[in-house]
């Protein structure tokens, strides 16, 4: 059998929203035609007051402006709850599957509306109101959906915090987006361990600069004993006790504020990526719809925690919107044992399953256990996300969990693109493991060459979007000068996606990875600037490089250049500390596999690290260095080489 095509079959197609010619036809109208294409699609949403307005963006150099359906009014709480309830309040919205396989339930579509209501009317009487911003920093458990929606119901706008964060991040993303309250719980719990969350909350809240939270708002999860500041803390389900279940939704315009949430970039602190709320949740509807196939009925499983872009997209605001049954999940892929994704999807007879790459190779490399004790037959369609998905994997996810008959949608996007922008349709795209294929709706995908200009045909070159679509970030919060720097000022005129790619003869998309100084580690992003002021910070440590270098199972792994201060005695136990300083001081993420002690580093006679040199060598292919000759010692690299881990 061919392994390098999957071509549609033909009956698969006639039970999937979008065949082929269906695909051409949208994609073509969508691209000559926006405005119409845009003003159709924006009705899978209840208005409360209808846009006349539809796309009203810029890309032009000084005045980046990107406005969709402007004139609008919505919210997106009622549109992901209420307004399913007349058909569907006894439907199941979430079925939760806890760490441990014995704790799952399901939650109505009525259950859900109360909770969130109930929720919103409690931070309403904390005194949160529509443009405050609250934090998030939960575990993977209904109550975060409830906490995002509850925000979204009276026009607060949320930042969630991934729970593997530390106070030291959640310090920093509080301060920068000023939030008023944050909602935790006492623990998370993931592969059997567990997470002090409220305890790193309130690590985080004494720390001088953090002054604007008036409130802590504390939901039990595991029950834990955690200290309580009566001052600040609130209890979450006491404070839903007292408060009805009904809150009128907020009236939001579609350009007010959905929420932010924090990526890292190639420099500084992570950036607050803005998302505003109609744009948005029209494109997180349309693309969950089309490219997951979904249907009335349908179980399906998106695996990402809500602390990441997928998580908002595809865990909450596209599913909901779409008055879907999906399945929560507070676990890891390899507990209580590797069998665990083909069990949950046996137990909770999913048909759609939306992973990463990181998963399906940790799950590879335990041999059959994974597929061994479950059948999987109700799975339909496949998903991938966050990083390439190396063909290897692809063909295991596709036989062994796929049982063959399940098409994979590798879905390549940004947490700035909000939804997905490159992606097969299960009905419509043969597939070639590890391209993403061709651009979803409305997406204007090319690529260019160094000088900016647009290669056409087959070719290499970075990735570049030429045309705003309704889901697309519309700046980084408080600082729009850095949205513009970041995105928009590399090549005039077009959004710069940091991705380079290549095109073949069939116009499919291969991404190759980033082109800037971002890591993808099992899929989560990571800047090499904030690892080295990681790195720098401890006491030893004098300076510091950061690459990241090929990995089995996590993609890329980070290597990491020590320079230590003069006089420091190298020990294993000091490695060992600085790997745990960087875990404390970031997250566990961010820990470096390998830590290099060296004397120097390779500048240039102007003082820049040649990272270049550096990546090479961490990649063990040291042979084809390239021109070391504007090196200020080119000694140094003789003696990186020399003592290089990875061999
Ligand atoms: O390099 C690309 C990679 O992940 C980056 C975006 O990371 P983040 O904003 O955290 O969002 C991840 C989830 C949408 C991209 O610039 N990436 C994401 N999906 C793919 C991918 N690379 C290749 N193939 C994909 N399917």
């Amino acid at each position: 059998m061919d392994q390098s095509y999957f071509a549609v079959e033909s009956q698969f197609a006639e039970n999937c929203l979008v065949d082929n010619d269906k695909y051409l036809e949208m994609y073509q109208s969508s691209i000559e035609n926006p405005q119409q294409f845009w003003a159709e699609q924006g009705k899978r949403l209840d208005w409360i007051k209808p846009y006349t307005q539809i796309k009203n963006t810029s890309y032009a150099p000084g005045d980046i402006s990107i406005k969709w359906y402007e004139d609008g009014q919505l919210n997106a709480c009622y549109n992901c709850i209420d307004r399913h309830l007349p058909e569907k309040a006894n439907q199941i919205a979430l079925i939760f599957e806890g760490d441990e396989p014995s704790q799952s339930y399901s939650i109505t579509y009525q259950q859900l509306h109360d909770n969130v209501a109930r929720l919103a009317n409690g931070l309403k009487s904390l005194g949160v109101s529509k443009g405050d911003s609250v934090a998030i920093y939960m575990p993977m458990v209904c109550e975060a959906v409830y906490a995002m929606l509850a925000c979204a119901r009276i026009g607060a706008v949320h930042s969630v915090i991934f729970g593997g964060f530390s106070p030291k991040a959640i310090a920093d993303r509080i301060v920068n987006c000023n939030a008023k309250v944050i909602i935790t719980a006492d623990e998370a719990r993931r592969g059997g361990k567990t997470v002090p969350l409220k305890a790193n909350v309130d690590e985080a809240l004494s720390r001088d600069d953090v002054t604007s939270i008036t409130n802590c708002l504390v939901f039990k999860n595991t029950g834990a004993q955690v200290a309580v500041n009566s001052s600040v803390d609130v209890c979450a389900e006491e404070l839903m006790a007292k408060v009805p279940a009904d809150c009128p939704p907020e009236v939001m315009n579609a350009e007010d504020p959905l929420f932010i949430l924090y990526t890292s970039g190639s420099t500084g602190q992570p950036k607050g990526v803005m998302h505003t709320t109609g744009g948005y949740l029209v494109y997180a509807s349309m693309t969950h719809e089309y490219i997951f196939d979904y249907k009335a009925g349908d179980v399906y499983w998106c695996a990402a925690d809500v602390g990441w872009i997928t998580g908002h997209s595809y865990v909450v605001y596209g599913p909901l919107a779409n008055g879907a049954t999906q399945v929560i999940f507070e676990g890891v892929p390899t507990y209580p044992s590797a069998s665990r994704i083909g069990d949950v999807v046996d137990k909770h007879q999913v048909n759609i399953l939306y992973t990463a790459p990181t998963a399906i190779r940790a799950l590879m490399a335990k041999g059959d256990k994974a597929y061994a004790t479950n059948n999987r037959n109700s799975l339909r369609i496949l998903g991938s996300v966050g990083e390439p998905i190396n063909p290897e994997a692809w063909a295991w996810y596709y036989q062994n969990i796929g049982n063959g008959q399940c098409p994979i949608m590798d879905t390549w996007w940004q947490t700035e693109t909000g939804g997905i922008m490159i992606t097969p349709l299960p009905g419509a795209t043969g597939l070639k493991p590890g391209s993403a294929t061709r651009p979803f709706f409305g997406v204007k995908p090319a690529l260019v060459d160094s000088e900016g200009q647009i290669l056409s045909g087959a070719a290499s070159g970075n990735l570049v979007i030429l045309d705003s679509w309704p889901g697309q970030a519309r700046t980084i919060y408080g600082d729009h000068q850095r949205f513009e720097q970041t995105y928009f000022s590399a090549y005039k005129n077009m959004y710069f996606t940091g991705d380079g790619a290549r095109r073949d003869e069939d116009g499919y998309y291969w991404i190759t990875g980033r082109v800037d100084d971002v890591l993808n580690i099992s899929g989560h992003r990571l800047g090499t600037a904030e690892i080295e002021s990681a790195l720098v910070a401890h006491p030893s440590v004098a300076e510091a490089a950061v690459v990241g270098f090929p990995h089995d199972i996590k993609g890329q792994a980070i290597y990491a250049y020590v320079t230590p201060v003069e006089g420091t005695e190298l020990s294993e136990t000091l490695t060992t500390e600085l790997r745990n300083w960087v875990r404390t001081d970031l997250s566990p993420i961010a820990t470096p596999e390998l830590i290099h002690w060296t004397a120097g580093l390779p500048k240039t006679r102007s003082g820049k690290i040649m990272r270049r040199i550096l990546r090479k060598i961490a990649a063990n292919e040291f042979e084809q260095l390239g021109d070391t000759s504007t090196l200020a010692d080119p000694s140094v690299v003789d003696a990186l080489i020399e003592n290089r881990l990875n061999k």
